[in-house]
């Protein structure tokens, strides 16, 4: 691929078809296209910001944030979520607060509880789904509608505390935020509009679901039942900062959702496809999917996330001057202002840094495996998502007849969207009719 020959052929006035290029080119040959960028072009001043491949740069990028600020998305973040949030703010005070709060209501003690519930609540829907497709003489069933996303949307009801809500509306009213704030890069009014809708909706059922909850629904004998519980008891000592109060509770719980929602249906698609494309490692992690060596097990699954990635790359606000990888060939100086894109999903396969890189290691040490993000935005859910992704896979590897189809008829449909809709599985049991 001669990616670079190409856009720098077009003239440095067009902007617009430079972009266009970059796009499509990303979105039809990302990964050959970033190799190139990696090796020759490592830091690559676009019309559209920085794109920064390499690792070292990339941590350096995401370890910064006093450099490199969340203030590309935050502030839409926070318009949709109407209330401030952790993700959209950097700096002592508020960041630093909200998300130490988070870390104590969605600790790594929930590892293991979690697991067992994501199980139970997988068993089912692949339980209904077979029904569901038996009754109706099919063979196959939808992953993304019938599985992936019910099931997630179900941890977040059971675990997180949406109680009451129904999963559908869950789904689809975290899918409309997370594209108006993560996946707008031009700020399509409709897209947007329709984002901080659906998060206005959000916060009007939780504003609900914290009400029922004050007014004595919640477990008698004191035990939290959920992570909203667990907010809603939670007395700060004095000199830590402000209490939660019941807005700043709601948008931290809404955040988590816009956090993990469309996360955790996507990675347990993509995880399936990317093992299901390699014989070899799919045999190997349905022989572990039945044993006991849990750990051994997820490591399949962080391996074929490291391939697709749910967030390839976050964009960051260089706002102050500063010079990138300094000392080093790649030194670049930064102006303020400068949007600047940490490429974790080129990071990941940087042969600089991470040992043969295109080779499918499930015992690869995690340092360099960035699906869940890096530094000081990191993903604060990691351990409920480290017990929810693998499980949610290994209760299908678990299904011998659960498999995508073969082929083209086997490829994820997208629908137009960010996100991916529809995935055909086979059901492995025969119709009723
Ligand atoms: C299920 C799979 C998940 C994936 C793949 C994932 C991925 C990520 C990534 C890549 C980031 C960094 C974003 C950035 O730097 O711009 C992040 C941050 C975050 N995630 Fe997750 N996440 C998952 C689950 C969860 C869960 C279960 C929760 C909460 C219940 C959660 C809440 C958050 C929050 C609040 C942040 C922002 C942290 C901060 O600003 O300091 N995520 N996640």
């Amino acid at each position: 691929m001669d990616f670079l020959a190409e856009y720098d052929a077009i003239p440095q006035t067009d902007a617009a078809l430079r972009v266009g290029l970059l796009r499509q080119r990303m979105k039809t040959e990302g990964p050959a296209l970033l190799r190139e960028l990696r090796a020759r072009r490592p830091v690559f001043a676009t019309p559209v910001g920085v794109f920064v491949t390499r690792m070292p740069d990339v941590v350096e990028v995401l370890s910064t944030p006093d450099v490199f600020t969340v203030g590309v998305y935050g502030p839409t973040l926070e318009e949709a979520l109407h209330g401030p949030f952790m993700l959209a703010r950097d700096g002592a005070d508020f960041h630093w607060h909200d998300r130490a709060h988070a870390q104590l209501m969605l600790p790594a003690e929930d590892f293991a509880p979690v697991r067992r519930l994501t199980a139970r609540l997988a068993d089912h829907a692949l339980d209904r789904a077979d029904r569901a497709a038996r009754a109706e003489g099919r063979t196959t069933f939808d992953y993304i509608q019938e599985y992936a996303a019910p099931v997630a949307a179900r941890v977040a009801s059971e675990y997180l505390g949406f109680t009451d809500v129904p999963e559908e509306t869950l789904h689809t009213l975290s899918q409309r935020v997370q594209w108006a704030v993560f996946v707008n890069p031009d700020r399509n009014p409709e897209v947007h509009a329709s984002g901080v809708a659906a998060g206005k909706e959000l916060h009007d059922l939780v504003a609900g679901v914290i009400h029922r909850r004050r007014a004595g629904t919640g477990t008698a004998d004191g035990t939290p039942r959920d992570v909203l519980d667990r907010m809603l008891r939670t007395v700060l000592p004095p000199g830590t900062g402000p209490e939660l109060d019941e807005e700043r509770i709601n948008h931290q719980l809404v955040g988590y959702l816009i956090g993990y929602q469309q996360n955790a249906t996507q990675c347990a698609a993509t995880a399936l496809k990317e093992l299901a494309a390699r014989p070899d490692a799919l045999a190997e992690a349905e022989r572990l999917a039945g044993g006991d060596d849990t750990a051994a097990f997820d490591g399949y699954v962080w391996e074929a996330l490291r391939f697709h990635p749910f967030v390839p790359s976050t964009p960051r606000l260089c706002v102050r001057d500063h010079v990138l990888a300094a000392g080093t060939p790649r030194e670049t100086p930064l102006a303020a202002g400068t949007v600047v894109h940490a490429h974790m999903a080129s990071a990941m396969f940087d042969e600089t840094a991470v040992d043969d890189p295109y080779a499918f290691r499930p015992d690869r040490t995690p340092v360099h495996n960035l699906v869940l993000g890096h530094g000081a935005h990191d993903c604060v859910g990691k351990y409920p998502a480290r017990a929810i992704v693998p499980e949610m896979v290994r209760r299908v590897l678990l299904r011998p007849g659960v498999r995508p189809l073969p082929g083209p008829e086997g490829a994820m449909d997208y629908a137009g969207t960010p996100y991916p809709q529809h995935y055909t599985v086979t059901t492995g049991t025969a119709p009723l009719s």
